[in-house]
């Protein structure tokens, strides 16, 4: 086991991750610890081209997949990795369980052709199966999520689909929490920034990971 934390943030476009994750990342800095933030797909250069790619232009489900896979590799290689090994925490703004929820339940792909590729991408050099130790799931109401995105920017092409497709991504994120219950964190996010943060704080307080 690398000696860092390895943190995901997943939920529905909408949910309102962002604020808590930049506010985790301070809450550990003065804690004295070393953060990398990031995010996917993204997190390096070569990744961040393919965001650009996966985000605006038209592609089948297996393109989709495989790009996003493709960005996932070089940025475990280039950053998640040595950061991990240098004992940062790791706050990463979305990772395999988003392919699985979108790729997979949204847009109906194979879900055994992603555990092929989860397997392939996710092997570090030692050959060990790299997953993250905390995923934190910001669990808000497909309905509640498109009132709170409604005219906020020019939609992505995600961010423009039907609330339907947003039920599947949900329904996608508690199949994963199922089959892996232990590293899920599963947060309320029908309720205001304030309560919504002091729920994230005590998962962390209670893992000790925070004072
Ligand atoms: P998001 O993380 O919501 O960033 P922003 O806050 O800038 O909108 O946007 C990323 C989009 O990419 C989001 O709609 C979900 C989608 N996505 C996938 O479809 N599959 C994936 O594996 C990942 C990581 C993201």
């Amino acid at each position: 086991m690398k000696p860092g934390l390895f943190i995901t943030f997943e939920g529905i476009d909408g949910a309102g991750k962002s604020t808590h994750i930049s506010a985790l990342a301070s809450a550990f800095q003065a804690a004295g610890k070393n953060v990398t933030l990031t995010r996917e797909p993204g997190g390096t250069p070569l990744a961040e081209k393919l965001r650009v790619m996966v985000l605006n232009d038209a592609m089948d489900s297996l393109s989709e997949s495989l790009l996003i896979f493709a960005a996932r590799r070089d940025h475990l290689n280039a950053v998640i990795l040595p950061a991990l090994a240098r004992g940062d925490v790791v706050l990463c703004d979305r990772f395999t369980d988003a392919t699985f929820a979108y790729q997979g339940s949204g847009r109906g792909f194979d879900l055994r052709i992603l555990q092929t590729l989860e397997r392939w991408v996710q092997a570090s050099a030692d050959n060990t199966f790299v997953q993250p130790h905390l995923t934190v799931w910001f669990d808000l109401n497909p309905a509640e999520a498109a009132k709170r995105l409604a005219g906020a920017r020019l939609p992505d092409r995600f961010e423009a689909q039907p609330v339907e497709f947003f039920t599947r991504v949900a329904q996608g994120y508690a199949d994963r929490q199922q089959a892996d219950p232990n590293r899920f964190a599963q947060i309320e996010a029908a309720q205001s920034v304030e309560r919504v943060w002091q729920d994230v704080l005590g998962v962390f307080i209670r893992k000790g990971w925070l004072p």
